[in-house]
């Protein structure tokens, strides 16, 4: 969940890892430091706890030169709290070797009693600083060669680990490797990157290669290799970054998160461009693999957070569409018991980063099993689509805020891809309507967005000292209850929290008293009568016991009315495309809630946006 970025080239460095960090807070935003060697070949360091700001202050009044090599980290506190000490860079060989790492090292105790009975002394609590004493050792045994001993070390590690590592003896060299955790590399015109994503350097250069599980990098101003933990040398995979520097940026905006929903009808639209032909819909990616989807008895879709919400609705589409028995799971649950699974069963896993370890662990366990795998992901080079049979990406460009908002609406929206796609390929899809409607979602988001965006906001300030919301919804409506409770849960800190509308009797209803504010998430009469009655049942159900109501429903549903104490309208849509427009509502509310109480809605406290710890 750690930020990384390295650089060797002609220019001074510390600008450009400042700026790298920049892009790549949203990983984690406890401390940063950096280190940095000059032309004379002087290793210098800073690192700070606290935003990136209290860093890049400090190195505004005490610059540390003009040094061309140098690494980068804005972390997430694994072992050790968020202090001076416990950020990185963390020292080693005199002061001579610096390492930077994202991960956790779980046989840091044994490493770390190793290197104490020889007299290290460590400053820090982290598991990082072992690995760097253990590389200084290495480096000092074997005569100074930081590539030899970096491979060394990274065999003698176990768990998760991105790790980048210089010496002030070998200026112009920066070497890194990789298990479970992700790292890219950034090809310029000599000068070469490294990053936690592209983020890092997108701003420098477009080309990428994406390096492998338990692979090794080495990058010189002029050179790239890449070998794998025994040194053989392997090749890296080309791509181009298919978004610029811009895309990365505020632009004018209050907040990332506040551009990001925004950005919803451009990164729906991206996601269904080029995927729809003659009424159908052709996924190019899924070209060749119908064996993914024929023969299969059950889908099991696995995430975690929002995304899991997103498979929820895919679970409601993949059975309509393609007729096949789809569950989702949490993937730290699903990876932990012992499911029936087997090549039967296809697994679809949903990333915005690609790199959430949770994910992953269940991607690489259903490839065990034997099962088909599939992954829904926002990151080009990222480790699940690597890990995965294939994958569908959605194209909602970057996400920065780590509240999750435009990802969500173009994960649902691959999902609804996926499951005409199904149904096609397995010849029982009769829905055709589904696949002209396709068209008009980005527009209809963009109508939710210009028509309430005003109503809500003012809904949240009138509501900024509220101490409890609850959601409500059926059928597809019920995920997006889950998720308005937690984009308002982790970006303003109110508790909230998301029912089944058909639970409530079972028991949340003893929660209501007066005035609580409950928003309910109304399905469309014309789908379905009798689910639409059975929520207007709920709402009155909730009013009767004094709860201050507040609907989200189709335009014209006059039936919900006369018991809503506010109304949020959305436009006209088939079962299926409603959650995407019900949720901007919620996504506005929630930042607006935030921003009325001063907060935050970029880095809420005690989140990092790609959680690449289990
Ligand atoms: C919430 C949020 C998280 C992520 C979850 C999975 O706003 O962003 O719940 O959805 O951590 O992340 P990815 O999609 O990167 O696997």
């Amino acid at each position: 969940m750690c930020g990384i970025v390295g650089y060797v080239g002609p220019r001074p460095s510390q600008d450009i890892l400042i700026a790298g960090l920049a892009r790549l807070e949203y990983r984690g935003y406890d401390s940063a430091g950096i280190a940095v060697i000059d032309g004379d070949g002087n290793l210098g360091m800073r690192k700070k706890a606290g935003k990136l700001a209290v860093l890049r202050d400090s190195l505004e009044d005490a610059p540390l030169g003009q040094g061309t090599t140098g690494i980068g980290h804005t972390r997430w506190a694994t072992h050790g709290g968020p202090t001076d000490l416990n950020a990185h860079p963390h020292l080693a060989d005199d002061g001579k070797l610096a390492v930077i790492h994202n991960g956790i090292i779980e046989n840091f105790a044994p490493l770390r009693d190793e290197l104490v009975a020889e007299g290290v002394e460590f400053l820090s609590e982290t598991d990082t600083e072992v690995a760097a004493a253990l590389l200084g050792r290495e480096y000092r045994s074997n005569g100074g060669d930081l590539q030899a001993a970096f491979q060394a070390v990274v065999n003698r590690l176990e768990g998760a680990f991105t790790l980048l590592a210089m010496h002030q003896d070998t200026p112009g060299l920066v070497v890194g490797a990789r298990r479970n955790s992700p790292l890219v590399i950034g090809l310029g015109e000599g000068e070469n990157f490294l990053g936690s994503d592209v983020a890092a350097f997108v701003e420098h250069t477009r080309k990428a290669l994406a390096i492998g599980q338990d692979q090794i990098v080495a990058i010189t101003p002029d050179a790239v290799t890449v070998t794998d933990f025994a040194g053989t040398p392997v090749e890296a995979e080309p791509f181009d970054v298919s978004w610029d520097a811009a895309a990365a940026e505020k632009g004018g905006w209050a907040s990332f998160m506040a551009k990001e929903v925004a950005e919803q009808p451009e990164a729906v639209a991206n996601t269904i461009r080029g995927r729809v032909q003659d009424g159908e819909v052709v996924i190019p990616e899924l070209d060749g693999l119908d064996d993914l989807f024929v023969g299969i008895n059950r889908v099991i879709i696995t995430a975690c957070g929002t995304a899991s919400y997103a498979a929820l609705v895919g679970k409601y589409a993949i059975e309509q569409w393609a007729r096949v028995a789809t569950d989702v799971e949490l993937a730290h649950e699903f990876r932990y018991r012992d499911p029936v699974i087997g090549d039967d069963t296809l697994v679809i896993s949903i990333s915005q980063s690609g790199e959430t370890m949770d994910t992953l662990m269940a991607v690489k366990y259903a490839r065990e099993r034997g099962a088909r795998t599939l992954s829904i992901c926002n990151t080009q080079g990222a480790t699940i689509p690597r890990e995965s049979d294939a994958v569908v990406y959605t194209h909602a460009g970057p996400e920065v805020a780590v509240a999750s908002t435009k990802a969500f609406s173009a994960q649902i929206t691959a999902l609804l891809l996926l499951g005409l796609h199904m149904g096609r390929v397995r010849s029982v899809l009769t829905d055709t309507a589904a696949v002209a409607e396709l068209a008009s979602l980005p527009e209809k988001i963009a109508s939710v967005l210009e028509k309430e965006n005003d109503h809500v906001t003012q809904l949240a300030n009138w509501m900024a000292d509220t101490r409890s919301v609850l959601f409500l919804g059926r059928h597809v409506g019920y995920p997006i209850a889950l998720e308005g409770a937690l984009k308002l849960k982790e970006i303003s800190y109110i508790h909230a929290e998301g029912f089944a509308a058909g639970e409530l009797k079972h028991g949340p209803i003893a929660l209501i008293e007066p005035g609580q504010p409950v928003f309910v998430i109304v399905p469309s009469p014309r789908h379905s009568a009798l689910i639409h009655s059975k929520v207007v049942s709920n709402i009155q159900e909730i009013r009767a016991r004094g709860a201050r109501v507040i609907v989200v429903a189709e335009e014209g549903d006059a039936a919900v009315l006369p018991f809503a104490d506010e109304v949020i309208h959305i436009p006209l849509a088939g079962a299926m495309f409603e959650p995407v427009l019900a949720v901007v509502p919620l996504q506005i509310f929630a930042m607006a809630l935030a921003t009325a109480k001063g907060l935050d809605v970029d880095q809420p406290r005690n989140l990092a946006k790609s959680v690449t710890v289990e």
